[in-house]
Parts: C-alpha cells; sequence; structure tokens
C-alpha cells in the first residue's frame, strides 16, 4: 500500500454510508423521512437570530484574522461565567480551549493523553470513540451496556476494564440514546475512577474521564450530572467536551470548547495549533456576546427544546402504540439530545421479496426501501449486528414527517414473515 497504515486502518462511517443510499433514493424521487443524521435542518430548526447578526456584526467589524490559538479570550470567559453559573463549575479562562466544533477537541483529548497501545474505555453504543481510538492506536475497549439501564454504563459494567485504563470515555446526555446518567450511576463510577487512580503510583499515568456533555443544555426535565459536581477530588482527571453545535442547533457554525487541568488543556492546545482547528474568529467574538446572555439563551432553548422533544415524544408514542398492538418494536423515554432509541426486533424475518433480514442493516435498508425511513442501527455504535435497536434523530425532520412515518413503518413490518 502507498499510504500509512493509519490511513490504511481507517474504517468509513457506517452513517454516511446509510446517507448515500438516502441521497440516492432521493435523487430518483423518493420522498425520505431521514432519522439518521445527528443534524439540523436549518429550515426547521435555525440558529438564534441574534447570534447571525451578531456573526454578521463581527465580519462587519473585520474580525477575519487569526484567533488566538486558545480562542478568543472574551469567549473562555464567557464560557467561564456560564459554567459557574450553569452547573456551578469553577474553572477560569486558562483551564479552557476553544476549537473548530468539539471534535477536534475530543481528538486532542485522546492525543494529549494515549500512547500507542494505551487502553481506553468505553460504553456501546457511543459515538465514534471507535474511530478516535484507532487515530490515536488506542487499544478501545467497548462495554456493552443494556436497555435496563437507559444503555448509560454502570460501574459494575466498567469495573472489570478499568484496571491500567488511561481514558474512560464518557457522555451524557448520549448520542446515540438519548438518555442520561442519574446522580447515583455517575457517583459510582466516579467512586471507581477515584480507587484506580488511588491504586496506581505517582509515575504511572492515571485513569482520565472525557465527560462529553455537548448536549447538556438538551434535556427534557430531567437534571444533567457532571463528574466534578459529584466528586470534586476527580478535578485533575476530567477533561470536559462541550460547545453550541447542538444547544444552539449551530453545527455549522463550529465553535466548541474542553474544559479541564491547565495542564493537559495546554498540551491540547499546543496539537491543535499545529492541527490548526481554531473556530473562525468572528464566529467566536459573536458566541461570547450572545452566549453569555443566559436569558436570552433560554428563551431560544425553551421553544428548540420544545419542539425537538414534541418530535420524539409523538415518535416515543408511536412506537409503544405499535408495542401494544403486537408489533415487535419498543422504545425507551426520551431525556435529552436529539435521539430517540428504538427496539425493532425482526432480524431473521424474510421480505415479501424472499430476502433474509440477516441483521440490523438488512432491516434497516428495508425500512428505508419499504418504509421511506431511515434510522441508524446501534452497529454504526460499537454494537454488535444482531441488536436489534435503533438511533433516530429527529433534528433532520418536521413533526408532520414524524406522523407520517409510523403507519408506513407498521405497514412495512407487517409484510414481514
Ligand atoms: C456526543 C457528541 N460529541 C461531539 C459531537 C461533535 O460535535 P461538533 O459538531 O461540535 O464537532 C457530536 C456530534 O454529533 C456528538 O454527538
Amino acid at each position: 500500500m502507498n499510504v500509512s497504515l493509519l490511513a490504511n486502518s481507517l474504517v468509513g462511517s457506517e452513517i454516511i454510508k446509510i446517507g448515500n443510499e438516502v441521497n440516492e433514493m432521493k435523487r430518483k424521487g423518493a420522498q425520505i423521512s431521514n432519522l439518521t443524521i445527528g443534524d439540523f435542518d436549518p429550515s426547521i430548526y435555525p440558529i438564534p437570530d441574534e447570534l447571525k447578526e451578531a456573526i454578521v456584526t463581527a465580519y462587519n467589524e473585520h474580525q477575519t484574522n487569526y484567533p488566538p490559538a486558545d480562542g478568543v479570550l472574551a469567549l473562555r470567559e464567557t464560557v467561564s461565567g456560564v459554567l459557574k453559573s450553569r452547573y456551578a463549575l469553577e474553572y477560569n479562562a486558562n483551564e479552557i480551549l476553544v476549537s473548530g466544533g468539539s471534535r477536534p477537541l475530543i481528538y486532542a483529548t485522546y492525543l494529549a493523553l494515549i500512547d500507542p497501545g494505551d487502553k481506553v474505555v468505553y460504553p456501546a453504543p457511543s459515538w465514534n470513540n471507535n474511530h478516535y481510538c484507532v487515530l490515536s492506536s488506542a487499544n478501545g475497549v467497548a462495554v456493552e451496556t443494556s436497555v435496563e439501564n437507559n444503555f448509560m454504563p454502570t460501574g459494575d459494567q466498567l469495573k472489570p476494564h478499568l484496571k491500567g485504563a488511561t481514558l474512560l470515555a464518557l457522555c451524557s446526555p448520549l448520542n446515540p440514546t438519548g438518555t442520561m446518567f442519574s446522580a447515583e450511576q455517575l457517583l459510582e463510577i466516579c467512586d471507581l475512577v477515584l480507587a484506580e487512580n488511588k491504586s496506581r503510583s505517582a509515575d504511572e499515568k492515571p485513569l482520565y474521564i472525557m465527560y462529553d456533555q455537548i448536549y447538556s443544555l438538551l434535556t427534557f426535565g430531567k437534571e444533567h450530572v457532571n463528574p466534578i459536581s459529584l466528586r470534586p477530588e476527580l478535578r485533575d482527571y476530567v477533561i470536559y467536551i462541550d460547545g453550541i453545535s447542538k444547544a444552539l442547533a449551530a453545527t455549522g457554525v463550529r465553535v466548541g470548547w474542553a474544559f479541564g487541568p491547565e495542564v493537559i488543556i495546554s498540551k491540547m492546545k499546543s496539537l491543535l495549533g499545529h492541527i490548526g482547528a481554531w473556530a473562525p474568529k468572528a464566529e467566536q467574538v459573536a458566541v461570547a456576546k450572545y452566549f453569555r446572555d443566559e436569558a436570552q439563551v433560554d428563551t431560544f432553548l425553551k421553544e428548540f427544546k420544545g419542539a425537538v422533544q414534541k418530535s420524539l415524544d409523538t415518535l416515543y408514542n408511536g412506537f409503544q402504540e405499535m408495542k401494544k398492538e403486537g408489533f415487535n418494536v419498543d422504545a425507551v423515554v426520551p431525556m435529552g439530545a436529539i435521539y430517540l432509541t428504538l427496539k425493532i426486533d425482526y432480524i431473521g424475518k424474510t421480505t415479501p421479496a424472499g430476502d433474509l433480514l440477516k441483521n440490523s442493516a438488512d432491516l434497516n435498508f428495508y425500512l428505508i426501501h419499504e418504509a421511506q425511513t431511515a434510522l441508524v442501527p446501534f452497529s454504526a455504535f460499537g454494537n454488535d449486528e444482531s441488536v436489534a435497536w435503533f438511533r433516530a434523530s429527529v433534528g433532520g425532520c418536521s413533526l408532520e414527517d414524524v406522523y407520517a412515518m409510523l403507519p408506513k413503518i407498521k405497514t412495512a413490518l407487517s409484510k414481514l414473515k
């Protein structure tokens, strides 16, 4: 091969493969309800008007040169203030790093902590940790979770894998499930990490937690919890990932931030400085101004979250109705983010054309063609393809789309033998 081992070992995204199929069918004129991508249709979910205006103003004021490597100070100060008032977390501007969305910060966390072969523990399903393990040559250990705990990892499930690990990657509200940690669940895990670190000598690398809370402002009544609020002693070991991509429906604006111990944040800054993954300066200046006004943000969130929750609840209720009618389906109560966890237990059935649905991907493609509804099987998030659970993302479709897809799913499932 004429490229690197790393380049050769990259695995394409299953979500993009499904997206391509959907786009191809749309090109041929099909009307598909696309519940695949964790993104928003801006005609349904636009960014806040005041943010858009602030971005335009920043460009008009010529905020177009390089931003500082760790982010515009005003934005880091805004983030510091919001962390204090919304989460009671004390982080100063030196402990905050801004980047072009949160993805580069996740990658930088891996690069700053992981040596080749180091163990990284993460739950399955979860989003993209498998890919970051490949990129950082980590030894990734996917720990399977179960519906009994809303697919959130438990202390008991993680415990056997933490010995000698370098990173535990956690996320709440979780992509792909839309479920969240309770304080008790997270506390148990925090205590395991503290115990593991106590057992290590000073010259060993400790076990760190990467805590991705990018959906923390998109919750539906349940309180978001985080490791440091529960166990302040963990402060040297936790790197948080956050940003505006999801909370402000601003996936294309590209502003994210990480916060954590200054020694690690400064290494991540150096790494990202070389990569050049900064957020555009005008966007940083605008977010610094917009995000500081919490009343304004809350007004936006109320309407935005209300619409997202309505779609999720409608889909959830539709699946519960189908379950009552005898279909082999189920759904987990939506708690946060833009996702619903759906069970469609029809693997092993045969289509009217005589094709056996061997795995979750076959079932998914059957639903794309027969019900014009595209989901993402949990196999895209680290689970085996025999797992009959799927992610439905509602950011790209309207409430009307959700209502319209339910009878189509029913009809398609009724045809299976
Ligand atoms: C859990 C989680 N973290 C991070 C990201 C990446 O966010 P960004 O668009 O800010 O890079 C996503 C995007 O889907 C996500 O689901």
